[in-house]
């Protein structure tokens, strides 16, 4: 598909390198954040001509916008493939949907949590702050270790009440087959929350395994990684289950009635969106749902792959440079990649990235540190708790081409010339 880069808002935006010249950008850290789609833009500016109050007006503004923020909670279930059994709560993001979560789901102290120690800190301090953490290890290729994850469940015999994991992991770009573990953690009577911030944009997403016992219970995503960058993100959860909790998230909205000294509060999804709603991130959400469905997941999955494939044959081959993960068998990553460049600092190769080539790319810890520590062996190496060095990130999205890749490698050629080390030319 040749056109997707005219699918993108701001993508010839020109960016001055340290010289003083204008080139346009090359985005290669789409696991922070993608640029939005250009359709995403024109619906939101569309929107907002009928903008009103959400949920709270009689205007005909109001109640349009009351409207489509009604119907497009259907068009998220619709996406992640969830049934009458589930709903959607709209979120500010996927910290926003973790710590709601968290914070609705856990009853005591005591509970017991499994999580894994591949988990963005977004999956795992909302749990950690509140309950008792049970952590499922890596192997030393980063991959999830599932006989750790079955010991786990085996040892604590049914006192685990969730396992929280990531559908893929925003360092390595690991797919982990969640469903495999949501029929696991069923035997012992745990439901599942899955981080579906990374895998959101760029493989198709089912809320349904193959038989119910390897259905997904909960999943948390943010809109700002699946191009559309105004706010926005979901909980898609079990019906049953969240109605019977509520966040410790309070405000208007979300009530019934407020007396002097009683509160009745809203079931879900109100009871869980406390505060005004924010429906330009809604409305750019469900359109780029739209876009990514018209460009199709098996282009996108397909496209991501061969991009990293191309990346990572080019990395192989520079002596200098050091690969985190399994860079052979790649099939089960997502389009995103790790290195560093020996005897250089991952903040000065991302910053030589930047102000020699306009390549914008993500370095350090990736607010995954317990994952970063293990990957670089830093974890060996120092016992005390630091922020890791870390390293540098490429993360593909769908509008990236084999030729910004090649930019990208004749970049890091360059550096590894010691000449450009030695010459100060690194920042
Ligand atoms: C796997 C994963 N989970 C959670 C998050 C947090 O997302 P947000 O910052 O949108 O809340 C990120 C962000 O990078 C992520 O990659």
């Amino acid at each position: 598909m040749n056109n997707i880069r005219n699918l993108i808002f701001g993508i010839d935006t020109p960016v001055q390198l340290k010289n003083g010249t204008f080139v346009p950008a090359i985005n290669l850290d789409n696991g922070a954040t993608t640029p939005p789609f250009k359709a995403v833009v024109e619906e939101i500016e569309k929107e907002l001509l009928h903008y009103g109050s959400v949920g709270r007006g009689k205007g005909q503004k109001s109640a349009h916008t009351t409207e489509v923020y009604k119907k497009g909670r259907d068009a998220v279930k619709a996406f992640i493939g969830a049934d009458d059994t589930y709903m959607t709560i709209y979120t500010n993001s996927t910290t926003d949907g973790m710590n709601k979560l968290a914070s609705a789901l856990i009853e005591s102290p005591n509970d017991v949590i499994l999580t894994t120690r591949m988990e963005h800190h977004a999956g795992d301090l909302p749990w950690r702050e509140r309950a008792q953490v049970v952590y499922a290890d890596v192997d030393s290729f980063g991959r999830l270790k599932m006989d750790h994850i079955k010991k786990l469940l085996q040892e604590y015999k049914g006192a685990i009440k969730y396992v929280a994991v990531t559908a893929a992991s925003n360092v390595t770009g690991y797919v982990n087959d969640v469903h495999a573990i949501a029929k696991l953690a069923h035997q012992y009577g745990a439901k599942v929350v899955v981080d579906g911030a990374q895998i959101i944009a760029h493989q198709r997403f089912s809320m349904l395994g193959d038989t119910p016992d390897a259905n997904i219970d909960f999943f948390v995503f943010s809109a700002h990684k699946m191009y559309s960058p105004f706010g926005g993100g979901a909980i898609i959860g079990l019906i049953d289950v969240l109605n019977k909790h509520l966040p410790a998230f309070y405000g208007g909205g979300m009530v019934k009635a407020v007396c002097d000294d009683e509160v009745m509060y809203l079931p879900p999804p109100d009871g869980y969106e406390a505060g005004c709603p924010n429906y330009p991130g809604v409305v750019g959400m469900i359109a780029a749902m739209k876009s990514l469905q018209e460009i199709g997941f098996d282009y996108i999955q397909h496209h991501e792959q061969q991009l990293l494939k191309r990346l990572l044959s080019g990395l192989q081959i520079m002596p200098n440079v050091i690969l985190y993960g399994d860079s052979v068998n790649i099939s089960d990553r997502l389009g995103i990649a790790v290195f560093n460049v020996q005897g250089i600092s991952s903040s000065d190769v991302a910053n030589y990235l930047a102000n020699h080539h306009a390549i914008a790319v993500r370095h350090a810890a990736f607010c995954a540190h317990p994952y970063v520590r293990r990957l670089t062996e830093e974890k060996e190496k120092s016992a005390t708790c630091a922020q890791p060095d870390g390293m540098v990130r490429v993360s593909f999205g769908v509008y990236n081409t084999e030729e910004e890749v090649d930019a990208f490698l004749s970049a890091i050629r360059q550096l590894s010339h010691s000449s450009i080390q030695s010459s100060g030319s690194l920042e």
